[in-house]
């Protein structure tokens, strides 16, 4: 099992960034997760992997790194694809099941149970995402997302009291790790830690900036 430190901070960058933008974030935040307690975690687009990989590796960083999806193939003839395989070494976890991706490129529970144990097996720890407690959970999960739809990229999150009843049901059902996203910003990110309960935060829009991602970083260590 991989042992993450809480909490745990993801940054999803989506389908934003060129490489320079990367390298500047990196450059930025860097000093400032080495003095972090819990775990900062990246997610950039999967072209800037292997770069951003030997650049976090180059700084001696605490910054770890994850995909954004990962195939359910095990790899072969899947033009666009990449393997769990081939990113193994390179990231420590990888985003399985984000909304974004269940909606807009038809994943269900079967395809998203391949995913997670392609992850396992080249031992990458899944961040599994689920709208609501009753959403099927991959076996073999730690960590789980709890991400309202109709918070994602809409500037109205759920409400803290609401997020934490929906982390006691999950955590109802094993032994999770369980994160806050959906509009995460710096005035409400301590609202969604709470010790044993929410253990951390997937920030979509919220991370982009690294000031704005560095306010949110000390507001989580106090
Ligand atoms: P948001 O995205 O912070 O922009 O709402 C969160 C996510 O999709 O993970």
């Amino acid at each position: 099992m991989n042992e993450s430190k809480t909490p745990l901070l993801v940054a999803n960058f989506k389908a934003n960034q060129t490489w320079p933008d990367l390298e500047d974030w990196i450059d930025k935040v860097s000093p400032v997760a080495e003095k972090f307690e819990g775990t900062v975690i990246i997610s950039p687009s999967a072209p800037f992997i292997a770069a951003a990989s030997q650049k976090l590796k180059s700084l001696n960083s605490q910054i770890k790194l994850a995909s954004q999806d990962i195939s359910r193939f095990e790899g072969g003839a899947y033009t666009g694809e990449y393997s769990a395989a081939q990113i193994t070494g390179l990231v420590t976890y990888a985003i399985i099941g984000h909304s974004e991706r269940r909606r807009n490129f038809a994943e269900n529970d079967k395809i998203l149970a391949q995913k997670v144990e392609n992850a396992k097996k080249a031992k990458i720890t899944p961040i599994f995402c689920v709208e609501n407690s009753e959403i099927a959970i991959s076996q073999g999960i730690e960590i789980v997302a709890y991400e309202p739809t109709f918070a994602i990229g809409t500037g109205t999150p759920d409400t803290p009291q609401n997020a934490q009843a929906v982390s006691q049901k999950l955590k109802a059902k094993g032994d999770f790790i369980i994160l806050y996203g959906g509009s995460v910003t710096i005035a409400n990110c301590r609202d969604y830690l709470i010790k044993n309960i929410l253990e951390g935060l997937l920030i979509g829009s919220g991370s982009l900036d690294p000031n704005n991602f560095i306010t949110i970083l000390n507001s989580a260590s106090n």
